[in-house]
């Protein structure tokens, strides 16, 4: 395997950065992941644009151009040999002695881009069972919006799902409405056919996915609500699911020790999946 780091095409074996990145020592970065679907970057140009508001957000410059990010995004797919996987792009402030501060001027953000391939058949066989969630108490920063690489409440809360035989954690706030997963963005179908999601202004991050199955929804005329729910409603709802690059669309079928629906993934869940390609760049 092959990684770009800091303008160089390494083995992945040997990819590194310094221990003076500010990534390493203060979570002083952020990143995007994107899906590859059939040799395809899903969404790179929706991608692009967030990574572009977070670094703004956080006053980090580009590494480099935009179109030479785009390049070596491509390149890294290709020297993988990547059909379908995932694209993992970090920039960082860069490397500079320890200090809180910001670095001085001359000090250029840090790189790193790698792909993995995944299986599409593995996928498939969890999104045929459905996955179970656990939910968590809501204890992240307010500025969940931008996708820095500061995860470790996001690592806390999927490792106690996973101790509680779950994929996926739920946060839930203080008034009992679930934000998000740990690393997806959470849906529910309603009794009635409904489907909700909580709006993207509202503390959590804004999903691509998210996004382009709001546009999915309406294109196939169903209802949905941009709303927040809270877990009771969820423990009662039809159909759940979560979304983001690496799982597409996943569905939900046990939140806590309540199964969702029969139990089994929902129609509507299913049918967003198998639709989500034909919506996306
Ligand atoms: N996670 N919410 C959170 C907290 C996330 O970390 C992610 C993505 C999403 C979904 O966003 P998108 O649809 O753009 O992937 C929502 C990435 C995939 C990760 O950390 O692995």
């Amino acid at each position: 395997r092959i990684a770009y780091v800091n303008g160089q095409y390494v083995r992945h074996a040997d990819a590194a950065v310094h221990v003076e990145d500010r990534g390493y020592q203060f979570a002083d970065g952020v990143y995007e992941v994107c899906e590859i679907w059939q040799g395809r970057i899903v969404d790179m140009t929706r991608h692009l644009d967030r990574l572009d508001r977070s670094l703004g957000e956080l006053r980090i410059g580009w590494p480099m151009t935009r179109a030479a990010v785009e390049f070596v995004v491509r390149q890294v797919v290709r020297r993988n040999k990547v059909r379908n996987g995932l694209v993992y792009i970090q920039v960082t402030r860069g490397v500079s002695r320890r200090d809180h501060f910001f670095p001085p001027e001359d000090v250029a953000p840090s790189i790193v881009v790698t792909a993995r391939s995944t299986s599409p058949e593995a996928a498939s066989a969890q999104a045929a069972q459905g996955i179970a969630v656990v939910s968590y108490p809501e204890n992240r920063w307010p500025r969940v919006d931008i996708k820095t690489v500061a995860l470790l409440p996001n690592v806390l809360a999927k490792q106690n799902a996973k101790e509680h035989g779950g994929k996926e954690a739920w946060y839930v706030d203080t008034t009992g409405f679930v934000t998000e997963g740990g690393s997806t963005n959470a849906w529910i179908v309603t009794k009635e056919g409904t489907l909700v999601t909580r709006p993207a202004e509202s503390g959590i991050l804004r999903g691509i996915t998210r996004a382009v199955v709001l546009e999915l929804i309406e294109k196939e005329g169903l209802t949905f609500e941009e709303r927040p729910f809270s877990l009771q409603e969820a423990f009662e709802a039809k159909e759940a699911f979560v979304t983001a690059a690496t799982s597409i669309v996943m569905p939900v079928v046990r939140v806590d020790d309540r199964m969702i629906g029969n139990g089994h993934p929902g129609s509507v869940a299913t049918r967003l999946r198998d639709l989500f390609h034909t919506a996306t760049d």
